[in-house]
């Protein structure tokens, strides 16, 4: 015969039952000792307890003999006005001997009417007449020659542009709530760079920006380091942390090479990690960046870097005079510019991939999007024998094929129309002629103009992120002429091969 089972739970806990009396003793005989005590043990209870009740309190009529009016509406929460470009207190990491090459990079961008800063130098320059109303004004960076410097490579300059957040805070900007630095030879975008930072709360700890392209370079930096050319987005309140602290920290780290590995280090002792956003270009690479700029991430662009480095954006063209025709798609719709979207010409067998703003290809032959979104490698790595190993990301041969090898399609001119809301890009082929192909399809050589209609959408950014889609219309009577729609994929719009 069969023992009658107990109740499970006393087999498993014969003490329960004598557990709980203990504790229910204990309890009490704690709630007295705590209420006898009163503040000297305070308990979360307590506290929550006694922060409701002042609420209460707060909340109830304070003179009852007044005459009743009419509820007013709950009143809201104080919003916050919205992050612009007013709240952002740029600092640009400049040196007196390349300032006069340099200088003509920061004109691009720099809104004298609508944006703070500094640009810091080691030493004073002359500033001529007609730049003075151009460029954020010139501060000369205090002495660092106290702290060491023992990297046997890098610069001891690193120390005094690790401290530009810092001595920047120290000027006492009001309504600052964001402290963006950035290289002489960086380039912003101000509009998307407003939107990412927008999506921050300016009120708590964050360090935003993004790694290098190099592999080996965040191996021997950091992958937790945001790069210093690509632009680095401190908020106010860590700012201001690390204006307390950046000297004695500065001081443990003599050995490191430049100032944004200074700045991180800095960064890890206060616990603060990166907050990796996309669309800052740190760009560590050689020769054509067009593979990287045919292919950005779905992410707003936000910084380009190196411009004195890497070829002019577009072909045979001065690298100022290239940037600034990026400049005229930036103006009317920045929040599309170089975002990518990738359709198919099925009757002629082509993959087109259009990157808004600034270039379209044509591929012979079908290629999947998961292909077409990688970076064609037109760039070489930083670390010249790395190669395709020695990305962050994946990328892809230009061509395996000779017949693949794109035909493309540079930017030449942008407008906005005001009646439709749409705007109207045109790209014309590359001079540069492709290699002899003998397949027997259709030719894109045929195609010298592509033109793209594309909605003015300022808020593709607050939905989740997805890549636009792009429709080849229906060619009109002009032959060499393709147009393309491209817009926001309808909900259960597929980019299908066939
Ligand atoms: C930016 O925000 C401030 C409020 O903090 C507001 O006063 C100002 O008008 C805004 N500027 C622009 C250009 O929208
Ligand atoms: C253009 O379209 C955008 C996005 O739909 C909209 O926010 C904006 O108000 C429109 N502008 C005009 C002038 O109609």
């Amino acid at each position: 015969m069969r023992i009658n089972p107990k109740d499970p739970a006393e087999i498993l806990y014969p003490w329960t039952s004598t557990k709980i009396t203990i504790c229910f003793l204990l309890v009490i005989s704690f709630t007295y000792i705590s209420y006898s005590l009163k503040s000297v043990l305070p308990s979360n209870l307590c506290r929550e307890q006694y922060s409701v009740t002042s609420h209460l309190q707060s909340e109830a009529p304070a003179t009852p003999s007044q005459p009743i009016s009419p509820p007013a509406p709950a009143p809201l929460e104080p919003q916050e006005p919205k992050t612009n470009l007013s709240h952002i207190v740029f600092g640009i990491a400049a040196s007196a001997n390349l300032w006069g090459n340099r200088k003509k990079y920061v004109k691009l961008w720099w809104r004298p009417d609508q944006m703070r800063g500094n640009v810091w130098m080691d030493q004073p320059v002359k500033v001529e007449p007609e730049d003075e109303h151009l460029l954020p004004p010139i501060k000369i960076s205090s002495d660092t020659s106290k702290f060491a410097y023992t990297h046997r490579k890098g610069h001891r300059s690193a120390i005094r542009l690790s401290r530009i957040v810092t001595e920047n805070f120290r000027q006492g900007m009001e309504n600052a709530r964001w402290f963006v630095m950035g290289d002489d030879d960086t380039v912003f975008v101000p509009e998307n760079l407003v939107r990412v930072l927008q999506k921050y709360d300016h009120n708590q700890f964050y360090y935003i920006g993004s790694s290098s392209e190099s592999h080996l370079q965040n191996i021997y930096f950091s992958h937790n380091m945001a790069y210093g050319g690509g632009g680095i987005a401190i908020s106010y309140p860590l700012a201001r942390a690390l204006e307390k602290t950046q000297d004695k920290c500065i001081a443990r780290y003599t050995g490191l090479y430049g100032s944004d590995d200074r700045l991180q280090a800095c960064m890890a002792e206060l616990g603060v990690p990166l907050t990796k956003e996309q669309g800052f270009h740190q760009f560590d690479v050689y020769g054509s960046v067009f593979g990287l700029l045919a292919a950005h991430p779905v992410a707003p662009l936000v910084s380009l870097h190196h411009l004195d480095v890497v070829d002019p954006i577009f072909p045979n063209m001065e690298r100022v005079q290239a940037l600034q025709r990026l400049n005229v798609p930036m103006k009317i719709d920045p929040a599309g510019l170089v975002q990518q979207s990738i359709c198919y010409d099925k009757m002629r067998s082509w993959t087109v991939s259009v990157s808004w703003g600034y270039a379209v290809q044509i591929f012979r032959g079908i290629f999947s999007p998961r292909e077409i979104e990688q970076p064609a490698r037109t760039f070489i790595n930083w670390y010249k024998k790395a190669d395709f190993i020695g990305y962050e990301f994946n990328t892809r041969p230009v061509s395996r094929h000779p017949c693949q090898k794109p035909f493309v399609y540079y930017l030449t001119n942008a407008v906005y129309n005001k009646n439709t809301n749409h705007t109207a890009t045109e790209y014309v082929r590359d001079q540069a002629p492709n290699p002899q192909c003998n397949w027997k399809m259709a030719n894109p050589s045929r195609i010298d103009r592509v033109q793209v209609y594309k909605a003015y959408d300022p808020h593709i950014w607050d939905k989740s992120p997805r890549r636009n889609c792009c429709r080849i219309l229906p060619s009109k009577k002009k032959k060499g002429t393709m147009a393309i729609e491209v817009g926001a994929c309808n909900e259960d719009e597929v980019v299908e091969l066939r």
